[in-house]
């Protein structure tokens, strides 16, 4: 039987409500378990995700699984990884607010259908929106925030680390532990 995540699924493989729908290949909707305690929100897919449907499969997600191994101890497979966008904006570039607006009910609603006990927002763009503040990541991280009955951790983008280097990743780490402690809570 058709779960309410799957049939999310379906209504948005064939979604027009934003501009983004012109140029994928396809809708990138999610990946791992519905059943996770932990979520992930990333900003949007890249071509290699707008290519195999998936999200975080290209360099940024190798960098989050292998901290995911290390620092929490779990597997892709095991967590919930979505984005703000489900539509790779042309070039990389920065989703709209339209777009964003346009999109946001999907995340929502797969937020509610998981029901995690920890989110994890990667980068600016699912950390605004999700705490709803102009304030950027590197402020906003270094604590947690309640989301509803959960918990909110919002940590820099895997690209900003892959860029960065060292002190990016350190912080990145220190964040991840502390979602796999609010997770034990
Ligand atoms: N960056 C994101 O924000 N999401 C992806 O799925 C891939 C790269």
């Amino acid at each position: 039987m058709p779960t309410r995540l799957s049939l999310l699924a379906e209504e948005a493989s064939g979604c027009t409500l934003c501009g983004l729908a012109a140029g994928r290949t396809q809708v990138v909707f999610a990946d791992g378990s519905p059943d996770a305690d932990l979520m992930f929100v990333g900003e949007g897919p890249g071509a290699e995700e707008d290519r195999q449907g998936l999200p975080f499969v290209g360099r940024s997600g190798k960098l989050l699984g292998r901290l995911l191994m290390e620092e929490v101890g779990i597997q892709r497979s095991d967590c919930y990884i979505a984005n703000v966008v489900k539509c790779r904006p042309p070039g990389n570039r920065d989703p709209k607010p339209d777009e964003i607006a346009a999109c946001r009910p999907y995340l929502e609603e797969q937020v509610d259908l998981v029901d995690p006990v920890v989110i994890v927002t990667l980068g600016n763009f699912a950390s605004k929106l999700l705490l709803d503040t102009d304030t950027g990541i590197t402020k906003l991280r270094g604590r947690a925030y309640g989301y509803g009955d959960r918990s909110l951790v919002p940590t820099f983008h895997p690209a900003a680390a892959l860029r960065g280097g060292a002190d990016v990743l350190a912080r990145m780490r220190a964040d991840l532990a502390r979602a796999k402690m609010l997770m034990a809570r």
